[in-house]
């Protein structure tokens, strides 16, 4: 499984590129995380759901922590790697979020 979009997909839109919310917990499951290669929150939920526990799994399954541009391409002005180990640190909420939306 690849989660990856393509980079020219999300990167180029300079709107989205305004944006983002302090607390990856509260941002939208389309907000992207990782701006050097177009990664969004639910991607590297998805990638969380479907058995990724370490950074590194993150990484093979979706592109995430990949780049080289941090500094110039993400409004958080660093690499993404922060948020998506505290997204795996709390890997229950991308799992419990799922059951909701199953059940519903
Ligand atoms: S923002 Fe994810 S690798 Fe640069």
């Amino acid at each position: 499984m690849y989660l990856r979009t393509t980079r020219n997909q999300v990167v180029n839109s300079m709107e989205q590129r305004k944006y983002y919310t302090p607390n990856i917990f509260e941002a939208p499951d389309e907000e992207i995380v990782c701006w050097c290669e177009g990664i969004t929150k639910g991607q590297i939920c998805d990638a969380i759901r479907a058995g990724a526990t370490t950074l590194e799994q993150v990484h093979a399954m979706t592109g995430a922590c990949r780049g080289t541009e941090c500094a110039e391409r993400s409004p958080r002005g660093k690499c993404c790697c922060q948020q998506v180990v505290a997204m795996l640190a709390q890997s229950a909420l991308c799992r419990s979020r799922h059951g909701a939306a199953a059940r519903h």
